[in-house]
């Protein structure tokens, strides 16, 4: 019995002194003293080895060694309680924020832009006309009845063309010409405008053809317009675009809407003229169709030919933008690829 009480007085000791470091000495502290296997359950079953006239001042003394086991594991577990946990995301606000990706534009919308920009420098306006056309405006007023060899030129996509010759034709329009022609329908000279816009033609589609492209087509007709305006005019357009180093020549060439017709070409912009295979070695590229408008084209809109002589050019975006930006797969212009179009942000 006298060993058993001085065993408690030891606890007791032990279980004053005990500090904990942290939550897992706490949890192993009650379940030493406190678990179902701990020592104050071990103690109590002493309880029925005491004689039965001390049982009662032993179960004080061990009502009072169980409270205090109880007291001291309450006071470590408020000491150590886990810190309040926050909830909802953490936020840092010292971490850099998440990229907000920055869009860019198409690189034919930011040539032809500038192609617009240019020329409207120079007094043209901008006109834009429909892309499925009626047979008249994208051939017959441009001096391509039918039957017309030069129709073969381009190869047309049909939307309705019946063989009978009852009923219009309708057809995706192969130039931008025939938003000229509407504008010649609706002006009276003087005319300055430039037609951008997309066309259509029934080509196979690599890296140097697609079915369908992108125009900017000029027109300009008063009083005394000559070749030589004709000529100037297209210089100042590629020196503005590449510089004041580009070279250019003009080729005869035919389109059946203009007399004389010209081809212009410009010494070729990626490899300064000492070729490559953009140039085919040569150190020129064409890059557009041109002359002066065919007096056939202007008595069609009513436009008298002996007062008035015009001139009109074409040329495609595409290329321009090729040249501009070393494009070299057309195809990449209507992939999507956001890898292709993404080395245009920033590009205004
Ligand atoms: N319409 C021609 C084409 O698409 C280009 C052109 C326009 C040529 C005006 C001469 C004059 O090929």
């Amino acid at each position: 019995m006298e060993q058993l009480l001085q065993q408690i007085e030891k606890y007791k000791q032990e279980i004053a002194a005990f500090a904990a470091a942290g939550a897992d000495e706490v949890e192993q502290f009650r379940i030493k003293w406190l678990g179902t296997k701990g020592l104050v359950k071990a103690v109590m079953g002493e309880m029925k080895n005491v004689p039965n006239d001390q049982k009662k001042s032993f179960g004080q003394l061990l009502n009072e060694f169980k409270s205090l086991a109880e007291a001291k594991l309450e006071e470590l577990q408020q000491s150590h309680a886990p810190a309040a946990v926050v909830t909802g995301p953490a936020i840092d606000f010292a971490l850099p924020g998440d990229p907000v990706t920055v869009g860019s534009r198409h690189p034919l919308t930011l040539v032809r832009n500038e192609m617009v920009a240019i020329f409207k420098r120079l007094g043209f306006a901008v006109a834009e006309g429909p892309e499925i056309e009626d047979d008249w405006h994208n051939f017959g007023a441009m001096n391509l009845p039918e039957d017309h060899p030069a129709r073969d030129m381009q190869d047309t996509f049909y939307i309705r063309k019946p063989e009978d010759g009852n009923g219009p034709t309708w057809l995706l329009r192969t130039h931008t010409s025939s938003t000229q022609a509407r504008v010649m329908e609706e002006q009276k000279p003087p005319i300055r405008v430039i037609c951008p816009g997309r066309v259509y033609r029934n080509e196979t589609i690599s890296a140097r053809a697609h079915c369908f492209f992108h125009q900017v087509e000029g027109l300009y007709i008063d009083e005394n317009v000559s070749f030589a305006d004709l000529k100037q005019t297209l210089y100042f357009f590629v020196q503005e675009m590449f510089g004041k180093d580009v070279k250019v020549r003009f080729r005869p060439s035919y389109f059946p809407f203009t007399e004389p017709s010209a081809e212009m070409d410009i010494s070729c912009q990626i490899c300064g003229g000492s070729g490559c295979n953009i140039c085919k070695h040569t150190g020129w590229v064409e890059i557009l169709g041109s002359g002066m408008v065919h007096p056939k084209v202007l008595e069609n809109f009513g436009i008298d030919s002996n007062k008035y002589t015009g001139f009109a050019f074409g040329m495609g975006v595409e290329r321009i933008t090729q040249l501009k930006y070393q494009v070299n797969d057309l195809r990449l212009y209507s992939q999507n690829d956001i890898r292709f179009l993404k080395q245009f942000t920033g590009v205004v």
